[in-house]
């Protein structure tokens, strides 16, 4: 019998909920009894998920806010429409990412690094409080494997359009500031009863990998990959079953494992918020 750290009725927030493991995540959060506002780039793709969500005959209806984490005047304005709603928030999944796609965010910042991290700092920062006030509370935040795939930060690349062929290098980068935000986040949460939890989906049929050139997706193929349900089993896990005692830890197959060396950096990761700070509050 698992541990169950939610209570119905609870309100939790999932970026990207409308497609992938995102979609599941907020169906399955809605069958557990949570309120889900999703926060995604388009109402029109989201409202089957926010159909489907209303058919489980549920007591509070989704709600969907307008969200493009390559924006972060959207990122302000999605958090502020979440303010007035006048709604606790007890659950946010930072769940919402993109692979492969190249250029640089409307701030300035590389693509997958201002899309994937630098949106959901912001966003986190701006519901803290709020996340803080509702407690206990969590913060889960939807990183990668694929953060092992990069030797470092270099700091002056992340205000660069991408610059590989791939994008997969930028991609690993983004992944590896998830998992650092997340243990920062967790020792600046220490003493409130906020938790954090950074966590490896597995490889997921979604539609994350639609930006990748053509002959890298057989090889994603070999290596066999999960279904979106199978894949947002380890969110959920976080979501709702992880201990506060592992707060700040990086998971897979719903359990903790073990990151990088650069993933364990707590210096890097303090290097990192301390600039994502002065990032997100100068453009
Ligand atoms: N699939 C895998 O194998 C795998 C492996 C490791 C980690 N992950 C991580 O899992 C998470 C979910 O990915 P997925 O596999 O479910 O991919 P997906 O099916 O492509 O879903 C990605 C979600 O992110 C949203 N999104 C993309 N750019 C956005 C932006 N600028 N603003 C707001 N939302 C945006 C998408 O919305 P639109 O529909 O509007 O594009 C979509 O809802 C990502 O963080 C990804 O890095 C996935």
């Amino acid at each position: 019998m698992k541990n169950e750290f939610y209570i119905p009725g609870q309100v939790a927030m999932v970026t990207g909920g409308n497609v992938g493991i995102g979609r599941v995540t907020a169906i399955e959060l809605a069958k557990k009894g949570f309120q889900v506002v999703i926060a995604g780039r388009s109402l029109e793709r989201t409202q089957p998920v926010l159909d489907h969500i209303q058919s489980l005959a549920v007591d509070a209806p989704a709600i969907f806010i307008p969200l493009d984490l390559a924006s972060l005047a959207s990122v302000r304005e999605c958090a502020r429409l979440f303010m007035q709603l006048n709604l606790p928030l007890h659950l946010l999944v930072n769940n919402a990412g993109v692979a492969g796609l190249k250029g640089m965010t409307q701030d300035g910042f590389e693509m997958a690094f201002g899309v994937n991290h630098l949106g959901h700092f912001l966003l986190t920062q701006l519901l803290l409080e709020k996340l803080i006030s509702s407690g206990p509370s969590r913060v889960v935040t939807v990183s990668s494997r694929a953060h092992k795939r990069t030797p470092g930060i270099d700091w002056d690349d992340l205000s660069r359009p991408t610059r590989t062929w791939t994008g997969i290098r930028e991609y690993a980068v983004s992944k590896l500031a998830n998992l650092l935000f997340s243990s920062e986040l967790a020792k600046r949460m220490n003493g409130t009863s906020v938790s954090t939890y950074a966590l490896h989906p597995g490889v997921v049929d979604t539609e994350i990998w639609r930006a990748l050139p053509d002959w890298a997706r057989p090889l994603l193929r070999l290596r066999g990959f999960l279904t979106p349900e199978e894949g947002a089993r380890t969110t959920l896990h976080c979501a709702m079953h992880a201990p506060q005692t592992e707060s700040g830890l990086y998971y897979a197959d719903s359990q903790p494992t073990q990151a990088s060396a650069l993933g364990q950096d707590s210096e890097l990761a303090t290097n990192l918020w301390e600039r994502s700070e002065v990032w997100v509050n100068h453009r």
